[in-house]
């Protein structure tokens, strides 16, 4: 087979890989991106690019017989999981013992499922989960940068008041205020603009018709619209979907790539060689530390820092389900994008209210809590599978549901109602065997140095949510691009033309 040389390769096209593709297209240097999911541009047989939340087909999840939603149904009806086809869809979850971790496969990577909550984190939060990262330059230049280049806006308190689409946003921050806790506005990327058109009956409705974790086929501003496609416009960017690189080796001056090309269907295409000087892996938590352990342990890079599989967490993410009185309706018509959480310092516990789009009413309210702790997982290779498995302890989300469970009891006491069993697998009211924020695995600092080099092998980059330390107390994806943007600025400056 042919070798293909590139001077620079990304891994991946989430929030890091982006980041990294436009500022090397910027600069001047050829660029191929490898993702291993599709490009999502082309409208399927029903006119969409992208499938609905309540009757998902093959698009929705990356290669399963069956979705995988994170709300097994309500009031056990089975809402939500369907059968379907085995495909490259756009939202995978990846089971682990104890653990199902929620990803994005397609160019644009979590960005295409997300919720678009753009969140700057705590800053003494963050100074704390990243002591060697300069807080003062990343609070003025790195986050307000990461801002404006993903569209961060917010929603119109008029808009919020009067919509019947966050009517369940409101009555929770009415509970909750109850029980003397605050709430507070949560930025987002989709374009409220937007939203408030399709309210009016003027725009393509995609948040207010039940649009979100498959994709939203309107509205949001996700990264293949906008980094990603600056970094074609350079000249320099090239994407290619449906391409995963499987395995990663030295070479006498840099890297050698094997990659794996697919149809959407799954079957194999070709298996391709890429060698590059300069290679950024942008393949998320799972999939950078995937990579890298793999190649510590197999022999290929073996070098690589003990620090390479360890530092992970889920962000505290737990979700809870509420039960409401019958006087007090969520409303049937929910807006899919969520802008309101409840704050509660004393536990330090940030939580979302979560829509509950069954276009029924439901009498349910949930949240997306996101809690603060140190507990942590670590990969390790299974030799056999060829994989990187997390491991996480079933007693390791404890700690974030103990907290959890503080708020939301006291809210529950102060409104006389209680939680819900009949919404989350295993009838719990606390769902803490999943999350939609990976963090860690390749940590800054640890298994890199302070701007995400790779220990031990010159030119090899971490850009992704692999840096980050297991937690970081607000949802992830600013933070993420932000931290990026700081360590391109550095690379670019030091170690590709210096
Ligand atoms: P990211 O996961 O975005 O991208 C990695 C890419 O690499 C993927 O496209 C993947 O297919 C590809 N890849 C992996 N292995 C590969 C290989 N070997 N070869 C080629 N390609 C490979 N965050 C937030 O801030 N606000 C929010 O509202 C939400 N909501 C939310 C909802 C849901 C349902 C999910 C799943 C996640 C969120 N998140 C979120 C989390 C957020 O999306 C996440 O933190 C970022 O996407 C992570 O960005 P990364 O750059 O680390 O990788």
């Amino acid at each position: 087979a042919s070798t293909r040389h590139v001077p620079a390769v990304v891994v991946g096209s989430g929030y890091g890989a982006a980041v990294a593709a436009l500022r090397l297209g910027e600069a001047g240097v050829r660029t191929l991106v490898l993702e291993m999911g599709q490009r999502w541009d082309r409208p399927g047989p029903d006119g969409k690019v992208f499938c609905g939340m309540l009757d998902p087909d093959q698009r929705s999840t990356w290669f399963k017989d069956r979705t995988e939603a994170p709300i097994n149904g309500v009031m056990f009806l089975d809402l939500a999981n369907r059968p379907i086809r085995r495909h490259a869809g756009v939202l995978d979850r990846v089971n682990f013992p104890n653990m199902g971790v929620y990803v994005g496969r397609g160019v644009g990577g979590g960005s295409l499922v997300n919720g678009g909550m753009a969140v700057v984190p705590d800053r003494d939060y963050f100074a704390r989960r990243f002591p060697t990262v300069d807080a003062d330059e990343m609070y003025r230049r790195f986050f307000p940068l990461a801002n404006r280049m993903l569209r961060v806006n917010r929603i119109p308190d008029d808009f919020f008041e009067a919509s019947e689409h966050y009517r369940f946003a409101r009555l929770s921050r009415t509970l909750a205020g109850r029980a003397g806790f605050d709430t507070t506005f949560v930025p987002n990327v989709y374009s409220f603009e937007h939203m408030a058109a399709e309210e009016r009956g003027e725009a393509p409705k995609s948040a207010l018709a039940t649009e979100v974790i498959y994709g939203n086929n309107h509205g949001k501003f996700t990264l293949d619209q906008g980094y990603l496609a600056e970094a074609e416009r350079t000249g320099h960017v090239t994407i290619a979907p449906l391409h995963q690189v499987t395995r990663v080796q030295r070479t006498a001056t840099g890297y050698a790539l094997t990659v794996r090309e697919i149809t959407p269907d799954g079957a194999p295409v070709a298996e391709k060689h890429v060698t590059c000087d300069h290679l950024f892996l942008g393949a998320g938590s799972l999939g950078s530390t995937e990579l890298l352990l793999r190649a510590r342990e197999n022999g290929d890079l073996p070098d690589l820092s003990a620090e390479v599989g360890e530092g992970w967490g889920p962000n505290g993410n737990v979700m809870i389900a509420r039960a409401n009185h019958l006087w007090h309706p969520t409303g049937a018509r929910q807006s899919a994008i969520p802008v309101l959480a409840i704050n509660d310092p004393e536990r330090q516990v940030f939580a979302e209210i979560a829509p509950v789009p069954a276009g029924i009413e439901t009498y349910l309210s949930l949240y997306l809590a996101i809690t603060r702790g140190e507990e942590r997982g670590r990969f390790v290779y299974d030799r056999a599978a060829d994989k990187a498995v997390l491991q996480w302890r079933e007693g390791q989300s404890a700690e974030a549901v103990a907290a959890a469970r503080g708020t939301f009891d006291r809210i529950n006491e102060a409104n006389g109602t209680g939680y819900r069993y009949d919404v989350f697998r295993g009838a719990k009211a606390f769902a803490d065997d999943f999350c939609y924020h990976p963090l860690g695995g390749a940590v800054l600092g640890k298994a890199t140095d302070d701007h995400g080099r790779v220990k031990g092998y010159p030119n090899l980059y971490v850009t992704d949510g692999a840096l980050v330390p297991g937690s970081l107390g607000v949802n992830p994806f600013v933070t993420i691009t932000a931290l990026a943007e700081r360590n391109l600025a550095t690379i670019l400056a030091e170690d590709i033309h210096p």
